[in-house]
């Protein structure tokens, strides 16, 4: 019989188990959502994912996971100031989820606090995603409930601070702490717990998984590698951004993107990076498709937990496993 583990994470998403099937764009698609938080834990949406990268109407995306799942999923909010109207398009959709139903919210970048008064009001909770106590402060300060710590061992945009880093850091913040970084299976997990971590978030792991519909070629790039053909690129959004490494692997951007990068219109340069590393990434996707083999797997993002992945198995089975494995933690009371 399935038990729960109580933190104080678990008590403010309303869910079984501390583990977080962390935002993903683009590989959030409803039915990864769906699966994962059918787990036990709590899958979060990504909604420029939901949208843009499987093109559904919020609405009707939100309701569709919700026909799939009848437990708890958050919603990620990117809220880094690039311009108004990507603002003023966030705050609707939040709207939209709250309407919805959704109490867990994720932000990312940029200044909380309009997200807490939003969310609080109905009795919501917000976790913030930070890389050090500058901004774990700051976020603090912004009244959000959680900090969702993203260490040196991420997929996608990764922190500097190790998870014994952070947690020397973060300790007396009093609010409850995310390990979000290199947990794929229930070592890395039970190690980040004895810590002192009230959770994990995963994302690598959650993309080799049956539900998750990105290519193929992609799922086998992260059953492959191992922990040293991880490195990072600012070739995807111009900040750094864990990738495999692969033949054609480049660090940095040419002279003439980095200037931009550095410059007044930075978050435009950002903004438009992000959009010509979309449109590869759907042409390799097809590519990958077509031909059965990657034409190129260089914006291939993951993180090192790629070492403990070694097959595609259900999201749900994953949370649930890890769920279980679970033993003795620190309850919240
Ligand atoms: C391909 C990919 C895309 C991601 N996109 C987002 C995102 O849109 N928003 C976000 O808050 N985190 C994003 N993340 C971070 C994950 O939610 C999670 O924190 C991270 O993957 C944890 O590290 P792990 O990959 O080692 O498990 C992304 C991660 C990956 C691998």
């Amino acid at each position: 019989m399935s038990r729960t583990i109580q933190t104080k994470f678990t008590d403010h998403a309303g869910v079984q188990y501390p583990i977080i099937c962390g935002a993903m764009y683009p590989c959030s698609n409803p039915e990864l959502v769906s699966a994962a938080s059918n787990g036990g834990g709590l899958a979060i949406m990504q909604p420029v994912s939901l949208t843009y990268a499987h093109g559904w109407d919020l609405r009707e995306g939100i309701k569709y996971i919700k026909s799939m799942t009848d437990k708890p999923f958050g919603f990620n909010a990117l809220i880094e100031k690039t311009n108004n109207k990507y603002i003023e398009r966030m705050s609707v959709w939040i709207d939209i989820a709250l309407e919805e139903g959704l109490r867990f919210f994720v932000t990312s970048l940029g200044k909380p606090d309009w997200v807490c008064e939003k969310v609080h009001a109905v009795g919501g909770v917000v976790y913030h995603d930070v890389t050090n106590r500058h901004w774990a402060k700051k976020g603090k300060d912004n009244g959000v409930d959680g900090l969702i710590c993203v260490n040196n061992r991420a997929g996608g945009h990764l922190g500097d601070l190790s998870k014994e880093q952070m947690i020397e850091e973060l300790h007396d913040m009093d609010l409850p702490l995310i390990c979000a970084g290199g947990v794929g299976g229930e070592d890395e997990l039970s190690d980040a717990l004895r810590l002192g971590y009230d959770g994990v978030q995963m994302g690598t792991r959650f993309i080799a998984t049956d539900e998750c519909n990105t290519s193929d070629n992609y799922k086998r790039a992260i059953i492959e590698a191992k922990e040293e053909d991880i490195s990072w690129t600012k070739r995807i959004s111009g900040v750094p951004i864990s990738v495999i490494k692969t033949k054609n692997f480049r660090q940095e951007n040419s002279w003439l993107v980095r200037k931009l990068l550095s410059g007044k219109f930075k978050h435009l340069a950002r903004t438009f990076i992000s959009i010509i590393s979309y449109w590869r990434l759907k042409s390799i996707k097809q590519s990958d498709e077509k031909n059965g083999s990657p034409k190129s797997t260089e914006l291939y993002s993951a993180g090192k937990s790629v070492g403990t992945i070694d097959n595609t198995v259900s999201a749900t089975v994953i949370m649930r496993e890890l769920g279980e494995s679970i033993n003795g933690v620190k309850t919240s009371g």
